[in-house]
């Protein structure tokens, strides 16, 4: 029989503290809510009636509900209150000496059998622990941002903590409707230890304005499907909480330079940019803690004629190559009003890639979300050839060919000789430079990369890759193009991996490396990431999707150019590749796909 928790303590109400409250007493659970203020309890108390008041608006909790929920609630200041609880949870500000100062006290002041819980996100439960009598009834119980809707929760156990108290928790866990993954005393767990280094790398990114805050943050929710930005996501975590975590998972961790905190971080610490809690961090909000971003002096002007501000008309579209990527572009400009000439090497495969086109716009028909005329003016658009000279006058060309770096170089320089002056010329490579392939011609200013994403008709990303050689004009025009497909355009520099890729694959790579460390089991770190992160796929799963040799290759070249030790690929993945097992395409990758 699990132990019933009738009465709990919270202790420290910030972003996490007063989430945590209103869990337990939306699941009939009285709380005693401790602060060290009267004014810091005060503002726990306000989020809390925030929170609820805001369920009321939508017709998620009753009148009657909240203020029961909130009837729950004893709110006190100092931790003599919590002398009856049955289980304490922690989640004071992530400094090691402050969380022991506190556990010393809780020892002291609560009932012997209590169980004593920190939130930490990185610190050692194991060394919080040993501050009080009662290591054994100390425990981890991580929860998520904001933790009333995030589904998971990370039980931590020490090699100390008893079996029965990991066991209590676990079935607390479930009655408060959580999925929980129960795991060892490590930096960062599961969730934080493949996140962070994600948002630092993020950060250095908009600290080398390699891409702005808004493209950044588009370019993850949109080419990966998260449910916000990376800089989005620091600003509400807190940008001093961020700060304490990397900081505990660059000493804790192994000194991963990943996990060093980019400077930036702690300027903007010091100057109280904490993120919504404060008001204002990487983006403004309508006021502190208020999830509405206002516009600020970074906001960039997105209206159309800003757009178009040196763009140069564009009409006609060459697009040459015969592969996935070429079919689905070719769909895009086509239906977007673009008179397009598509290019292959025969008309062996122009004709292919015509019907492949032809029943994409099919697909598009039956689901009622084209018209039949519409699908019929998008074809009738299209003029299929097999020699480049018919790019003669085409105002721009988006090359889609075979990724491999001297056929794009030999296509450019023959775009060069054919193509009329002041055409922009695009590569979608996802890896490649960009510059090697505009220096195979004589006019590398007019050169840029469209990277779209798989498959072009639905993703709506485009990465605009700009070399230090892409003039203003040039760029202009790619971002005028991407609108008018109704695409977002995020403009980043010519680095390995872009935005998306870069930020993605060491990621996906870490989870591997945790796996082979034997931390977790996949299923855990992929619920981990789903109901932790919101993430709609976890890494193993993703992966097996994606193909483990292109993931490998993309992590490869990363690594080739960055040089950063923690990209080295994970030695699990090269295995896998080297066995064979490359994902759903082969049947088996992290999983056996021919069972299912
Ligand atoms: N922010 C996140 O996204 C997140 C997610 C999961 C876990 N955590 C962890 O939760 C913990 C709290 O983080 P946060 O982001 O809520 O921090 P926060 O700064 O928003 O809130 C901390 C609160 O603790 C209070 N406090 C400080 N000293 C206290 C004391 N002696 N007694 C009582 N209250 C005290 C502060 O007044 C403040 O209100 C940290 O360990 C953090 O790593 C944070």
């Amino acid at each position: 029989m699990a132990r019933e928790f009738t009465s709990v303590g919270v202790v420290g109400l910030g972003t996490m503290g007063a989430g945590i409250v209103e869990v337990f007493a939306r699941n009939g659970i009285d709380v005693v809510a401790v602060e060290i203020s009267a004014a810091a309890v005060e503002r726990g108390r306000a989020t809390l009636t925030g929170s609820t008041d805001r369920a009321v608006a939508k017709g998620k909790l009753a009148e009657a509900d909240r203020d029961a929920l909130l009837a729950r609630v004893d709110w006190q200041v100092g931790l003599d209150a919590l002398h009856s609880v049955d289980l304490v949870i922690e989640a004071v500000p992530e400094h090691l000496d402050l969380k022991q100062r506190i556990f010393a006290e809780l020892d002291r002041v609560c009932k012997p059998e209590a169980i004593l819980a920190t939130n930490t996100s990185s610190l050692s439960v194991t060394e919080i622990s040993v501050a009080t009598t009662r290591p054994n009834q100390v425990i981890g119980i991580h929860f998520f941002n904001p933790a009333p809707v995030m589904k998971l929760v990370e039980v931590v156990r020490t090699v100390v903590t008893s079996a029965d108290v990991v066991a209590d928790v676990e079935a607390l866990c479930e009655r408060l409707g959580k999925v929980d993954v129960t795991i060892s005393d490590r930096a960062g767990f599961i969730a934080n230890a493949l996140l962070f280094g994600y948002l630092n790398h993020a950060v250095s990114m908009f600290e080398s304005r390699y891409a702005t805050r808004e493209d950044i943050d588009a370019a993850m929710k949109l080419g990966c499907g998260l449910p916000m930005g990376p800089l989005a996501l620091m600003d509400l975590i807190g940008l001093d909480t961020a700060y304490e975590i990397l900081d505990t998972m660059y000493r804790r961790g192994g000194r991963d330079r990943r996990h060093a905190p980019v400077p930036l971080i702690k300027q903007m610490v010091t100057a109280g940019l904490l993120g919504r809690k404060s008001g204002r961090g990487f983006y403004t909000y309508e006021r502190p803690g208020s999830p509405v971003v206002v516009p600020d002096e970074h906001t960039p002007v997105t209206t159309g004629a800003a757009l178009a501000d040196g763009a140069r008309a564009t009409a006609k579209v060459g697009i040459v190559g015969s592969g996935t990527m070429a079919t689905g572009i070719i769909e895009v400009f086509a239906k977007a009003g673009y008179e397009v000439i598509s290019v292959t090497r025969g008309a062996e495969k122009s004709a292919k890639v015509c019907e492949a086109v032809k029943t994409s716009l099919n697909k598009g028909v039956v689901r009622g979300k084209l018209s039949e005329e519409d699908r019929d003016a998008a074809l009738g658009r299209v003029t299929w050839s097999a020699t480049l000279d018919h790019l003669a006058d085409v105002d721009l060309v988006v090359e889609a060919v075979v990724e491999e770096l001297s056929v794009k170089k030999a296509l450019f320089a023959s775009l060069d000789e054919i193509c009329k002056p002041g055409v922009v010329l695009a590569t979608t490579t996802s890896s490649l430079p960009v510059i090697d392939v505009a220096m195979a011609t004589q006019r590398p200013a007019d050169v840029i990369g469209l990277h779209f994403f798989n498959p072009a008709p639905i993703m709506p990303l485009v990465e605009i890759v700009q070399t230090i050689r892409t003039s203003a004009e040039t760029s202009a025009t790619a971002r005028a193009v991407c609108a008018a497909l109704g695409k977002t355009g995020v403009v980043c520099g010519d680095r390995s991996g872009f935005i998306v890729n870069a930020l993605l694959f060491p990621y996906l790579n870490d989870a591997v490396k945790m796996l082979e460390a034997s931390y977790s089991t996949a299923d855990d770190i992929d619920y981990a990431m789903k109901l932790g992160c919101g993430y709609p796929m976890g890494p193993f799963e993703l992966l097996d999707v994606v193909g483990l040799d292109v993931s490998l290759a993309i992590q490869r070249e990363l690594y080739l150019e960055l040089r950063e030790p923690g990209f080295a690929p994970a030695p699990l993945l090269e295995h896998l590749v080297t066995a064979g097992y490359l994902g759903r395409k082969s049947g088996r990758g992290f999983r056996d796909h021919t069972k299912r």
